[in-house]
């Protein structure tokens, strides 16, 4: 990709050895005992990984969203589930680098860049997943504390991390300011772990629920130190960190396509390797095409987040819907070239296709994704009005904004009026 820079292109190697020397090898164990992977992590914090997003001055590489894919991308094509392991802490550390003072980003982001503490998101609920703003959780304010009830859903890394970014209600009556953000440290009384997800894909990152009861947490762990921005908060951080799903999802899509290709050119039938036949490769070349594409896609949007050129939430949504679809449509194909191989669990290929399920899932399922791009279409059209006049069929605008069609529509009788 000629537009990478050196330093796009020394996290790419860096990702690509630790996934090759210690991901890969051990994708399957993991997969098999659903425990967290710690010497994965261990190799990922020696490779300098956990530090790619963060600031320098917070004790990072300084470097942006683009690395971070780059690296997601390079992990998740040895094991989805490492990729996810990954990328969610820095979904986790998100909110603090949207909305935190200077003095919380002091406080934590440096743990998260040493890769000395992992780092969780919650915001989902029982009765809260794509109506994020509908959520229950509180936070009564007491004194200097604020006091959490309630419990949260899908907390990837939840059990293994050390910090969570929570969204709790602190104004009930409010539309707009209801939200709040607070950070939590595991050990704080009252924080618990509730039920540990047995899961269709990515298994060696745990899914969990957490629960709050009564959890006291001093006024100056509220992300900001203010009340009320906790679901702006939410919305950028979810902005910032789509593209690195989508980035999964290429990530797992080029590492099915690779392992359908090498079985293509060596499983043989009618006297000859799979892949000298037309179907097979249609379904490759497809598989390929739409593989760079995404990967396109997700760099694009990667690039207009670190350089806050372009719409980075509309570009956010494009590049998370169409990767993970890609993901899922690539992993689906690569089994079916495995044939009745693929199925089964002595193949690597199985794993991709279950990965890739949950990536059109999380971080706002690609529904969602889809609405927030047709809300930012609806918004930018205003701004295409000129076109009426140009290119479209007078009887097209009738009634729209054609002043003359306007006042003699005004003019008729309505039909009820007529009758009387
Ligand atoms: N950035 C900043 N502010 C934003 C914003 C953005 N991208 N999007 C919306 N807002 C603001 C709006 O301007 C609005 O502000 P005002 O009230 O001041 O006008 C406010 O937020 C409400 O906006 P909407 O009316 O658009 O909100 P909505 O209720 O219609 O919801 C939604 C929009 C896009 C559906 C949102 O709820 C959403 O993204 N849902 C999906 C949630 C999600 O992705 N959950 C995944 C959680 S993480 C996970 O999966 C687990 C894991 O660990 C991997």
């Amino acid at each position: 990709m000629p537009w990478l820079n050196e330093r796009n292109r020394m996290w790419r190697e860096r990702a690509r050895e630790v996934a090759e020397k210690v991901v890969r090898p051990l994708a399957r164990k993991y997969d098999i005992e659903q425990v967290y992977p710690w010497e994965i992590k261990e190799a990922l914090a020696e490779a300098g990984l956990m530090s790619v997003w963060i600031p320098k001055e917070y004790g990072g590489a300084g470097d942006g969203i683009l690395d971070l894919c780059i690296c997601i991308e390079e992990l998740s094509r040895a094991c989805g589930g490492v990729g996810v392991l990954y990328c969610v802490n820095a979904l986790g550390s998100f909110p603090i680098l949207v909305g935190a003072t200077e003095e919380q980003k002091k406080k934590y982001l440096p743990r998260v860049a040493s890769g000395k503490s992992l780092i969780a998101f919650c915001l989902s609920e029982k009765f809260a997943g794509s109506d994020a703003g509908s959520l229950r959780a509180q936070a009564v304010p007491d004194g200097d504390y604020y006091v959490l009830k309630g419990e949260k859903k899908w907390t990837t890394n939840g059990g293994a991390a050390d910090l969570y970014s929570v969204y709790a209600v602190t104004d009930a009556n409010s539309r707009s300011r209801r939200i709040s953000a607070f950070m939590v440290e595991k050990g704080t009384p009252g924080f618990g772990i509730g039920k540990i997800e047995d899961k269709m894909g990515i298994r060696c990152v745990p899914v969990v629920e957490t629960t709050f009861d009564n959890c006291r947490v001093h006024k100056s762990q509220l992300l900001g130190g203010e009340p009320g921005f906790g679901f702006k908060n939410a919305m950028g951080t979810l902005d910032l960190a789509r593209p690195g799903v989508a980035a999964q999802g290429v990530g797992v899509a080029q590492g099915a396509l690779e392992y359908a290709q090498v079985y293509a050119a060596r499983r043989e039938q009618f006297g000859q390797p799979i892949n000298s036949f037309q179907m097979i490769q249609q379904m490759l070349a497809d598989m390929a095409t739409q593989t760079e594409a995404a990967r396109q896609l997700v760099y694009a949007a990667a690039h207009a987040a670190d350089t806050k050129t372009g719409n980075t939430g509309k570009l956010a949504a494009m590049c998370k819907y169409f990767a993970t679809d890609t993901a899922m449509r690539v992993a689906t194909d690569a089994v079916q070239i495995f044939g009745g191989y693929g199925f089964m669990r002595d193949y690597p290929i199985e794993k991709y296709m279950r990965d890739a399920k949950i990536t059109q899932i999380y971080e706002g399922t690609n529904q969602v994704q889809r609405m927030v791009v047709a809300r930012h279409l609806v918004k930018e059209t205003a701004a295409l009005s000129k076109l009426l006049d140009a290119y479209i069929p007078r009887e097209v605008q009738k009634g729209y904004n054609d002043p003359a069609t306007l006042a003699a529509q005004a003019a008729e009788p309505k039909p009820e009026a007529a009758k009387a």
